[in-house]
């Protein structure tokens, strides 16, 4: 059974047995965001006109949204639209637009029905009037959802999101409500765009370039990064079951050391 049926049916035991196996095998992320490129590459290696590359990444997102959902993921970020997108050609912007608009009338019903509770950041005034509608429609629908919450990051950048951020505090230190010492990490994390969602844990980018392209970039802290040469269209969830194997081998320490380490006594020590 190819991935693409396998979307529109029911899991497949098979899959059910990956899943099972990574949820028992270690920590499944609560966070994961993934930077979705290579559209335009894996349009170009066939041949095909990079919008083709777009509407096939649009199956590889139904695939990772279902899966996430299955294996627990709480939040999933989606970088769908970068600030520095706006960038490209008209055409290929405007085409980018009209898949948003075609992908939210026909999965919005289905999100809703899994109990998916769809949320946007980034700069919601730059999109056309038709988009930002049908988002819209879609976030109010599903918003007392409680399975996982699907993030779409558009016309978003980490810069942007740091410098909206800035002008609302600045805005409530003119106001009096806020002093310039009382601007700690948790006041700047809480007036992002991602305010009510947690750092994410895993950060994925497809089509093997290891760069963030203004991604989270205040988020991404410590989120582990894992990269793969696929591209986007053809990042379905076993590729995405490997990323989490790759995830589950990590060692976080946030800065500190790892508990062994911790209790061991150093030689070092002068009694
Ligand atoms: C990612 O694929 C989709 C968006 C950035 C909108 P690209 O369109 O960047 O594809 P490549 O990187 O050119 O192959
Ligand atoms: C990052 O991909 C943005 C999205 C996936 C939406 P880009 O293709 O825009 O990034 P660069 O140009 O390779 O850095
Ligand atoms: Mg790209």
């Amino acid at each position: 059974m190819n991935t693409e049926e396998r979307t529109s049916q029911q899991q497949t035991a098979e899959d059910k047995k990956k899943q099972e196996f990574l949820q028992n095998r270690g920590e499944i992320p609560r966070h994961i965001a993934v930077i979705m490129d290579g559209n335009g590459r894996w349009a170009k290696s066939r041949g095909s006109v990079r919008i083709a590359g777009h509407k096939a990444g649009v199956d590889s997102v139904k695939d990772i949204v279902e899966a996430c959902g299955q294996l627990g993921v709480r939040h999933l970020t989606l970088y769908a639209f970068s600030t520095e997108n706006w960038g490209r050609p008209k055409g290929e912007i405007s085409a980018l637009m009209k898949l948003l608009v075609q992908s939210l009338r026909s999965e919005t019903r289905k999100l809703h029905e899994n109990e998916i509770k769809l949320t946007s950041i980034g700069d919601r005034d730059r999109l056309p009037p038709t988009c930002r509608r049908e988002l819209e429609e879609a976030i109010s629908l599903t918003a007392e959802n409680k399975t996982m919450e699907l993030c779409l990051a558009l016309s978003y950048s980490g810069r942007w999101d740091i410098c909206q951020a800035v002008s609302r505090i600045s805005q409530k230190v003119k106001d009096g409500e806020l002093c310039p010492e009382e601007i700690t990490n948790d006041v700047i994390t809480d007036h992002l765009a991602t305010a009510h969602i947690p750092d994410p844990d895993l950060i994925i980018r497809t089509s093997g370039e290891f760069r963030l392209s203004n991604f989270l970039l205040w988020q991404s802290a410590y989120s582990e990064l894992y990269v793969t040469k696929t591209y986007w269209p053809d990042f379905r969830r076993d590729e995405l079951y490997k990323a989490l194997e790759c995830f589950q081998n990590r060692e976080r320490r946030f800065g500190k050391v790892s508990p062994p380490l911790e209790l061991e006594e150093s030689p070092l020590v002068i009694r």
